[in-house]
């Protein structure tokens, strides 16, 4: 190799993935120090187009929209690492990418008060039926003021919260409670300890007593495929008619074609929905709803949050090609220090 080669190959800049539309200045930031691939135009990339692009990457930024498994990693010669712009991680086959020999790492605590504001967000938006009241009052059915003839809610005050899966998100839902007055219970896979059970002021209990004592239900659980469709038909049978279902998890986590029979049929009085099973595309028995608020995925979706987020996923990807360890590594049995 002569001298010019080697140069060339000494500074040669990485190469990258970046695999949907980030802000400008955290893409010019990577524009600096890495050759980048970039999807600004933001269409999800065909499972062909990303097998590709991780064939010719060092490392890529990916979303819960990219499923990363052996498939998409099948020509990944020089693949280090696969940094989601998020927590929840079910777009990533862990042992496929862990067999690769690839890290994978996540977004986790910068967005946890976000998404726990939006959860109850959307709990109080669905209990007090708000949407449901600005169309009433848009399609100009407000024709006085009334004590029974117009939407009326559920109280969120001093009634029972019932949080299926504790995490960070859970935590932060049953701490914005507490300051409404709420009973805080809540189901886990492993119980808090005594001290987080005191903070959040929350009572443990069994999965059939959750959906059967609260008079609000916040889904807030990961997705794996044991978890899917943890509320179906019979789960929801158990709940007080009078009961909202709020699921700001992961679509697969709610049977959503039961649910949508379930709130045609009156069984609970409204849900509030961040996730779908199959979204962007929402089931069709649930848009013919009128008790139901509907949001786009918008849990962690402040500016600063999805900035935040982005940021960290960056840090994860140049520790990765720097030899360091990420920040927030999920597969720490592949790093090598
Ligand atoms: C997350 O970070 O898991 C959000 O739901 C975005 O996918």
């Amino acid at each position: 190799m002569n001298t010019q080669t080697k140069l060339t190959s000494h500074n040669r800049k990485p190469k990258i993935l970046v695999a949907r539309a980030i802000f400008p200045e955290a893409l010019a930031k990577l524009k600096a120090s890495f050759e980048v691939i970039s999807n600004q135009a933001d269409q999800v990339l065909t499972p062909q187009a990303l097998q590709k692009a991780l064939g010719e990457v060092e490392g890529a930024l990916v979303t819960g929209s990219e499923r990363i498994d052996a498939a998409a990693l099948a020509h990944a010669k020089n693949l280090k690492i696969v940094a989601n712009i998020s927590v929840g991680y079910n777009n990533f086959d862990v042992p496929a990418i862990t067999a690769a020999g690839i890290m994978a790492s996540n977004t986790p605590d910068v967005l946890t008060d976000t998404t726990a504001d939006f959860g109850f967000a959307l709990l109080m938006a669905t209990a007090r039926r708000i949407t449901e009241s600005e169309r009433w009052v848009r399609d100009g059915k407000w024709a006085q003021w009334s004590i029974v003839h117009n939407p009326l809610g559920m109280d969120l005050h001093h009634s029972t919260i019932g949080i299926l899966g504790m995490g960070r998100i859970g935590q932060g839902i049953a701490k914005r409670a507490l300051g409404f007055g709420m009973n805080v219970i809540y189901h886990n896979r492993s119980r808090l300890s005594v001290e987080d059970e005191k903070a959040c002021g929350a009572t443990y209990v069994s999965k059939e007593e959750l959906l059967r004592l609260a008079d609000h239900l916040v889904l807030v659980l990961p997705y794996t495929a044991q978890n899917h469709h943890t509320i179906g038909a019979p789960e929801i049978a158990l709940m007080k008619p009078t009961a909202t279902l709020i699921n700001i998890a992961r679509g697969g986590i709610v049977d959503d074609a039961a649910l949508a029979q379930a709130l045609q049929a009156g069984k609970i009085f409204a849900a509030g929905l961040d996730v779908f099973e199959g979204e962007p595309t929402v089931h069709p028995e649930l848009l013919k709803c009128s008790n139901i608020v509907i949001a786009p995925h918008i849990g962690s979706g402040t500016e600063k949050t999805r900035r935040a987020m982005v940021d960290l996923a960056i840090e994860n990807l140049r520790a990765a090609l720097q030899g360091k360890r990420p920040p927030s590594l999920i597969n720490t049995e592949v790093f090598k220090a």
